[in-house]
């Protein structure tokens, strides 16, 4: 089959597509997100065979600068995180309805790193899906084990814990509009990702964890994507198995030649 011409234009026909995030995690200030844009914009508009759904999740404070560049695109705009109240006297934190209001559809949730420096608990995450679903925000839920646990052969206890509490209280419509994101913590900016099979074998298991929540429809529907490592060497490779259906992208998400090669390895 030819190759789709997604370009700029929203096509909403091909459900089966990859879905590339860029977790932008604390970098780029508002010139260099400009940047970014910029350059991925006229990427994009010059080659027109990125067959990939693409989110950029850059920090807060450049939100609306990308949401600018890529308005009415088929670049979509997500958030690192957010509050679980929808508004009051919370200093410093972000609600659901300001990242709508600055063009988000999704916001990352439980990041690894979040749990690690910020304490969260899969109860907090849990609170924080609800309330961006209530709110209209599509969530990407970032489970996975650490090193200690997947030494200890630990994962699928660990993971179906996180994915248990995280998604408590979220009904069959809710999980339409969930993505799941698998990092191993031990894989995370450590250059060490997981091997394809490894990565195949635990979203398998989070699909039949999610039959078991759910039904047969929601496991086989649910976006679960990879993230820890991933680059333009190894993502064709990792992204290659049907029930793998994309990648959280650290590191490499910050160059638009790696990003890009990434996004071109998934098809
Ligand atoms: P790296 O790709 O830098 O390992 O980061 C992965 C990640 O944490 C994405 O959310």
């Amino acid at each position: 089959m030819h190759p789709a011409k997604a370009g700029l234009t929203e096509n909403k026909k091909m459900p089966s597509k990859k879905l590339i995030i860029a977790n932008w995690k604390m970098n780029k200030g508002l010139v260099q997100s400009q940047q970014f844009s910029d350059e991925l914009k006229s990427y994009i508009e010059k080659h027109k065979v990125i067959d990939a759904e693409i989110i950029l999740c850059p920090p807060f404070t450049s939100l609306e600068a990308v949401n600018r560049k890529f308005n009415g695109t088929a670049v979509k705009l997500g958030a690192q995180n957010m509050h679980q109240e929808s508004i009051g006297a919370y200093t410093g934190e972000i609600s659901a309805g300001m990242l709508k209001s600055c063009g988000c559809e999704f916001v990352i949730l439980g990041h690894s790193e979040r749990r690690q420096y910020f304490n969260e608990t899969n109860a907090l995450i849990n609170k924080k899906v609800l309330k961006a679903l209530d709110e209209g925000l599509k969530p990407i839920v970032c489970i996975g084990e650490n090193l200690q646990e997947h030494d200890d052969k630990l994962t699928e206890p660990v993971i179906e814990e996180q994915i248990s509490v995280c998604l408590q209280h979220v009904s069959e419509e809710g999980m339409a509009n969930v993505t799941i994101a698998y990092e191993p913590v031990w894989a995370i900016g450590t250059g060490k990702n997981a091997t394809a099979h490894q990565v195949e074998s635990v979203h398998n298991f989070l699909r039949k964890k999610l039959k078991k929540m759910y039904n047969e429809e929601i496991s086989k529907n649910t976006k679960i994507v990879y993230g820890g490592s991933v680059t333009p060497e190894n993502a064709k490779e990792l992204f290659a198995p049907q029930t793998v259906n994309g990648g959280l992208i650290g590191g490499a998400s910050l160059e638009v030649d790696k990003f890009v090669a990434i996004i071109n390895s998934a098809h």
